[in-house]
């Protein structure tokens, strides 16, 4: 997808490097308690999670939507593929996504998708994600900011409505001849409620809590287990 691939551009300039790691610390340290011998890392992004997993001697692919993400994990020596969810024909203990990439799929299509992910599990295996709260949305995640790295400058503007938050992005990249090149997407996220998840039949909610990435409660960790 075109806006997701320019989110894969500018996302060293978002200044979410620590809180990246702390959860991807999080996600090592939940699934340390399970079994796990082969994981899917779905939106698995520069595959910096598969990494860490690959140390612990987990089997682990991944899977995304934006080509330029799947081009720099497969840099990095990752068994990464750009396809989604629906298309994967392979069981695993365990799919994590990580960092909001829940909220990027659209409320009609989140049943659709839930149901792939638990086609794509072995009987009992889990799926572990994070999505933003209401809080994280409304407070957090709504406002401008700006960044500017070599010869690349960038405006980003959020506005949460209507249970969902757009956020644009606008990029410009200076050339060597001192033109400016500008792109600009906007980017969707949805919110879910864990009502919607503790709803679902083929799946039950083992663990859920509340996160504070950015301030208290701003995030949800959700386990799942296929049930
Ligand atoms: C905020 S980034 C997180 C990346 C990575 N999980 C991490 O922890 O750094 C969200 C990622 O989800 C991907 N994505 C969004 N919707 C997706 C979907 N339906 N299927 C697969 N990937 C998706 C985006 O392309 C992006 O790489």
């Amino acid at each position: 997808m075109e806006n997701l691939d320019l989110y894969s551009k500018v996302e060293h300039l978002l200044g979410i490097k620590e809180s990246t790691a702390y959860l991807h610390t999080l996600y090592t340290e939940l699934l340390y308690n399970y079994d796990i011998k082969t994981l899917l890392d779905l939106g698995c992004g520069r595959g910096e999670l598969m990494q860490t997993f690959a140390k612990f001697d987990i089997e682990c692919e991944g899977i995304d939507l934006s080509a330029l993400m799947v081009q720099k994990a497969r840099a990095n020596g990752l068994k990464v593929e750009h396809k989604s969810i629906c298309e994967v024909d392979k069981q695993y203990d365990a799919i994590v996504s990580v960092f909001d990439v829940l909220n990027f799929v659209h409320p009609d299509e989140l049943h659709d998708f839930l149901d792939c992910v638990h086609a794509s599990l072995k009987e009992e295996g889990i799926f572990v994600f994070d999505v933003n709260t209401l809080h994280g949305f409304r407070n957090v995640a709504e406002g401008t900011m700006m960044a500017e790295e070599d010869n690349l400058f960038l405006c980003v503007d959020a506005l949460y409505n209507d249970n969902k938050l757009d956020t644009k992005f606008t990029l410009f990249s200076q050339a060597e001849d001192g033109s400016y090149m500008k792109e600009q997407e906007t980017i969707t996220q949805y919110f879910h409620s864990l009502q919607v998840f503790k709803k679902l039949k083929n799946f039950k909610v083992v663990q859920s809590a509340y996160l504070n990435l950015y301030d208290k409660k701003d995030k949800a960790l959700i386990v799942l287990i296929k049930a």
